[in-house]
């Protein structure tokens, strides 16, 4: 059976690691594109209002289970279960949450994958290997088989190796790096002719754009970038020290993580900007900002190209920067079925990221080999219905099904005087009515 259970070894042990899982590939090309087809800086206001009143309630509502119920998601939920219907109404949330966190990485693990490929032809274009480079960077199964297979087998040496050696000692060496690359491309950019015009869209808003197409895409955006709805933040939270204040620490990780999204900007948008000024087609013929994977895998590097050497040196940070951010996100994914199976089964750690692993592995491999009918599709189920059904959820158990007074306690645990604040005053009823009533206004809206 599994020895004593885990902790992160300190505060920044944690922050690290739900950053790590927050930013991801969401912040850098999600936000930045979201934010340049929506009319700019409107869609970062209303981003980070969202970001504050909605998504931060429901990051507390599966950090506070998580910590107080010390386990996956399947087990955290009926433990804060009541009676019979409830306890299967957890079972049904907790596999729905399993499934959808390994679907989640499903596909992520492919487009990891592709920025893996870049990042290797970063190299083999400096070592003035063409064949390589034209083999890396075309859209062949081959490449795409063997580059998911890679990430995937990153992920899960990190996993298998639990909570202190893998996700935090990884997190806390990766994230650092992400933020000192992230810096140093966005200075370089703003260095480059056209950048300043980019910074001019990015940073005044346009009122008349916002509209409520917007909010939800801004609502649905705070959601995937935060990582909820599939129990990624509630098992983070189950391996938290009972002396921390849980309010505070999932402020910390919004703020993080906005910030970041916030950064990205600054960095992909004057780039874009930059590329029309080298030259490079930035623009549908439609009118429209090019915004989807040709953005990253043909406009930026077209950047890249346009910038001689340099760019050799660019092309290497910009893609280690996605490759960074990408692990640091799908180890959390990856936490959420193996944790599962760790606890609830004889498996060991090992045997069960072994066996996840290549279940997930093998889901990825199904969807490339019919790409065209299944990866839109995959993303959608997943992100559009079933996140913010499961965020809904979440927040159902907490304000509804869990006795008032347990969450009380549990809140206290690490913030003595938490009856005193504005966010014992507030948050509750928020997250029994605000929350379920907005988060299942863009479920409607997705139907
Ligand atoms: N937040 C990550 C990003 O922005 C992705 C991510 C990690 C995620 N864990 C998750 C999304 C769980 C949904 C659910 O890229």
């Amino acid at each position: 059976m599994s020895a004593p259970r885990e902790q992160f070894s300190s505060k920044t042990g944690f922050v690290m690691a739900a950053a790590g899982s927050a930013i991801g590939l969401g912040n850098i090309w999600g936000f930045p594109t979201q934010t340049a087809s929506n009319g700019g800086a409107a869609f970062v206001v209303i981003y980070f209002i969202l970001a504050f009143v909605l998504a931060y309630p429901a990051l507390m509502a599966e950090l506070i289970i998580g910590r107080h119920a010390r386990a996956n998601v399947v087990t955290s939920l009926r433990h804060i279960s009541n009676g019979k219907k409830s306890y299967a109404l957890a079972s049904g949330v907790g596999f729905y949450g399993v499934i959808t966190a390994s679907l989640i990485l499903s596909f992520y693990a492919i487009v990891a994958g592709w920025m893996l490929a870049y990042l290797f032809e970063s190299i083999t274009q400096m070592l003035g290997w063409t064949q390589a480079s034209e083999w890396l960077t075309g859209f062949g199964l081959q490449r795409n088989l063997i580059f998911m297979g890679l990430f995937m087998a990153m992920t899960m040496a990190i996993i298998s190796s639990g909570i202190k050696g893998g996700i935090e000692k990884w997190s806390t060496r990766l994230m650092p790096m992400l933020l000192f690359i992230m810096i140093a491309l966005t200075v370089y950019v703003m260095t480059q002719d056209g950048a300043m015009e980019g910074l001019r869209v990015y940073l005044l808003p346009d009122f008349s754009q916002i509209n409520p197409g917007l909010i939800l895409d801004a609502m649905g955006q705070a959601f995937f970038s935060l990582s909820l709805g599939v129990g990624t933040m509630l098992v983070y939270g189950s391996y938290l020290s009972k002396q921390d204040s849980l309010p505070k620490l999932g402020a910390a990780v919004t703020l993080v993580d906005s910030s970041i999204a916030f950064l990205a900007g600054l960095l992909i948008i004057p780039a874009i900007f930059v590329a029309q000024k080298n030259g490079v087609t930035v623009f549908t013929e439609s009118g429209d900002m090019i915004a989807g994977p040709d953005l990253i895998f043909q406009v930026l590097p077209s950047l890249f190209d346009s910038m001689g050497d340099m760019g050799l040196i660019v092309a290497f940070a910009f893609f280690s920067l996605m490759s960074i951010a990408a692990v640091t996100s799908s180890i959390s994914m990856l936490e959420v079925p193996v944790s599962y199976m760790t606890e609830e089964t004889p498996a060991s750690r090992h045997q069960s990221t072994l066996i996840v692993g290549l279940i997930i592995a093998a889901i990825s491999a199904i969807i490339l080999f019919n790409f065209n009918d299944l990866f839109g599709l995959v993303i959608d189920l997943t992100t559009v219905y079933s996140q913010p059904i499961l965020g809904v959820l979440m927040c159902v158990f907490v304000g509804w099904i869990w006795h008032r007074n347990n969450l009380l306690e549990e809140l206290k645990a690490g913030h003595d005087n938490i009856e005193s604040t504005l966010f014992w005053k507030i948050w509750p009823n928020y997250v029994r009515f605000v929350c379920p009533a907005l988060i299942l206004a863009t479920f409607i809206r997705a139907l």
